[in-house]
């Protein structure tokens, strides 16, 4: 098995099946993407959609935003699902390491995440890949639902 990251910068049907083939291991509340949701992701200047590729299929992905405040360039990566079939083989560990990779060559001062502790396996790839868990209180506002 051999496993390949790349930017998808195009909204073909095969990476919106890959998609919403995953979306629901990450989350059973993840909103089904549709084929215009794609498109606004590829062609946004702030994100850049990462996937991993297993003989050219579709089995894991990564979405790293960049966005500039007055404190410098700073980043978040969000979504990131590995097939349940592939994991273990490194895909995370991919495309974390290629976000990271953008991010320094894009000179990104900062990179945020979150995890929830129960995500044993994010936890762990997280810290192995050198984040480092900081002390804050994480606040949400939802505009929906
Ligand atoms: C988290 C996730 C993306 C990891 O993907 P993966 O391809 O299986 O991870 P990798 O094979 O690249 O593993 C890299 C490192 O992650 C850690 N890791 C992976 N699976 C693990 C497990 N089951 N238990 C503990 N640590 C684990 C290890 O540190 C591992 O390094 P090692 O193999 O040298 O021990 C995957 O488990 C997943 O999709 N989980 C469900 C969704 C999720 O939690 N997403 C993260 C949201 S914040």
């Amino acid at each position: 098995m051999s496993i390949t990251v790349e930017i998808a910068d195009r909204a073909t049907p095969e990476l919106l099946a890959g998609l919403n083939h995953l979306l629901p291991q990450l989350s059973t509340s993840a909103p089904r993407l549709s084929e215009d949701d794609l498109r606004d992701l590829v062609s946004s200047d702030a994100s850049t959609l990462f996937v991993a590729l297993n003989e050219g299929v579709i089995v894991g992905t990564l979405t790293l935003v960049i966005f500039p405040i007055p404190t410098g360039l700073r980043a978040w990566i969000e979504d990131v699902v590995v097939d349940q079939r592939t994991r273990g083989l490194g895909a995370g560990a991919a495309l974390t390491q290629a976000a990271l990779d953008e991010a320094r060559r894009r000179n990104v001062r900062s990179i945020d995440l979150t995890s929830r502790p129960s995500r044993e396996a994010a936890n762990a790839l997280y810290r192995k890949l050198g984040f480092v868990q900081r002390s804050t209180n994480v606040y949400r506002f939802s505009v929906q639902d």
